[in-house]
């Protein structure tokens, strides 16, 4: 089939203001969105400058948004994306060429809430063990790959910069280490949640849900948190 992708085009080096650049390509019906942006770089125009990695929706690196969706252009398949494909870099953060954002501001908020394991007591001889059970409660949270997706779709976070709030990757990683019970750093995560710039920031808007390609349930997730918190506060 003949597509027609029409792209944004920046380059803050060159370009005075963004522009959309539109090309067509021979496309196989099951071809993936990644495979014509790269066709179209080695064939048609090789300053054309996106990122991506693994291939098979593992890395994460390339969350770009298609027909004014967020996703993985790895995931996407051209039989579903019709004949002519809008595709622009992730909103909200800062363009540094084409579809390559800055995404420094989202992974300062992901560091800010302590994305490791935080344990006080002795270590055990061997390990730190955990049932099957106990691991479910949070293994869908593990399947995040931090391709932002979720952030750049939440209407509560529209400027990176200047907005506090840490966005819903940020609080999947919390909820991940929130609900795990070797964790022992519990009390220190509730405080560092429990105010507008952290949990209570999400007013339950559900973007993140519907664009997450790993199908975390964001929302429901952020719920537990502010539940968690809740409880914390009712022992005090
Ligand atoms: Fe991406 Fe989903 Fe993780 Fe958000 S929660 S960063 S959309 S994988
Ligand atoms: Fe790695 Fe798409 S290229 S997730």
């Amino acid at each position: 089939m003949n597509i027609k992708l029409k792209i944004f085009r920046f380059d803050p080096n060159n370009d005075e203001r963004p522009y959309y650049q539109t090309f067509e390509i021979e496309a196989d019906p099951m071809d993936r969105l990644l495979d014509c942006l790269n066709r179209i770089r080695w064939e048609q125009d090789p300053t054309l400058s996106f990122r991506m990695s693994c291939g098979h929706g593992v890395c994460g690196s390339d969350g770009i948004r298609i027909n004014g969706i967020c996703g993985l252009a790895c995931q996407k398949l051209v039989k579903n994306l019709g004949e002519e494909v809008l595709i622009e870099p992730l909103p909200v953060f800062k363009v540094i060429k084409d579809l390559i954002v800055d995404l420094g501001p989202f992974f300062e908020k992901y560091h800010s809430i302590k994305p490791y394991l935080m344990t006080k007591s002795t270590p055990p001889e061997k390990e730190r063990s955990q049932s099957p059970e106990e691991q479910h409660l949070f293994e869908e949270a593990i399947r995040c790959i931090l391709c932002a997706c979720c952030t750049a779709s939440c209407p509560i976070n529209q400027n990176p910069e200047t907005t506090s709030y840490v966005g819903p990757a940020a609080l999947v990683r919390s909820f991940r280490y929130l609900f795990d019970s070797r964790d022992e750093g519990s009390e220190e995560r509730v405080s560092l949640l429990d105010n507008k710039d952290g949990a209570w920031g999400c007013q339950t808007l559900w973007k993140c849900t519907e664009v997450c390609p790993k199908e975390i349930p964001v929302t429901r997730e952020i719920g537990r948190i502010k539940r968690r918190i809740y409880e914390a506060k009712q022992k005090k």
